[in-house]
């Protein structure tokens, strides 16, 4: 059975997933329409990904018997100036995600939840995964400063992305 603390914690967090997976959903289609269908597609996987994060704590809070409470997922911005721009939002977001996911195995150490502690270093190690991906392709994107033949060949080098 979970504390209550922590219901609430992991339900907070799977709403930040889902809303990780709405904010990917835009960016996808934002990039979809400036005809960068390899960042689109990249963007894509990733919201896909979220959802499963989703997922996971769904399915983790009631394993343990817990209580969903679905709350309001996140408006996400619609537009960004710059692939550069788009993607130190990405960066940004998922270093907020990892802050957050961090909090509550902090939390989960404070109650003695050791399966909840257990459980988070999943999330701990993806959030590493998922922050070197996005700081290398920012600092892609900085290399390449806008030049249209490099951004193209990136983009088509993100559309191989398989999962
Ligand atoms: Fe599930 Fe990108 O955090």
């Amino acid at each position: 059975m979970l504390s209550e603390t922590i219901n609430e914690a992991l339900n907070k967090q799977l709403v930040c997933e889902y809303s990780s997976f709405w904010l990917y959903l835009s960016m996808s289609a934002q990039t979809r329409q400036h005809n960068l269908l390899g960042f689109a597609h990249w963007l894509e996987l990733q919201a896909n990904e979220e959802q499963t994060h989703g997922k996971k704590i769904l399915e983790y809070i009631e394993d343990r018997n817990g209580k969903i409470i679905l709350g309001e997922i996140q408006k996400p911005q619609n537009e960004w100036n710059s692939m550069i721009d788009l993607f130190e939002n990405v960066l940004t977001h998922e270093q907020m995600v990892s802050q957050k996911i961090n909090e509550i195995y902090d939390l989960a150490h404070q109650e003695n939840d050791n399966a909840t502690a257990v459980f988070l270093q999943w999330f701990i190690m993806e959030q590493v995964e998922e922050e070197a991906t996005s700081l290398s392709i920012l600092e892609r994107l900085k290399a390449i400063n806008g030049m249209t033949g490099p951004l193209f060949y990136f983009d088509h080098e993100l559309g191989k992305r398989k999962e």
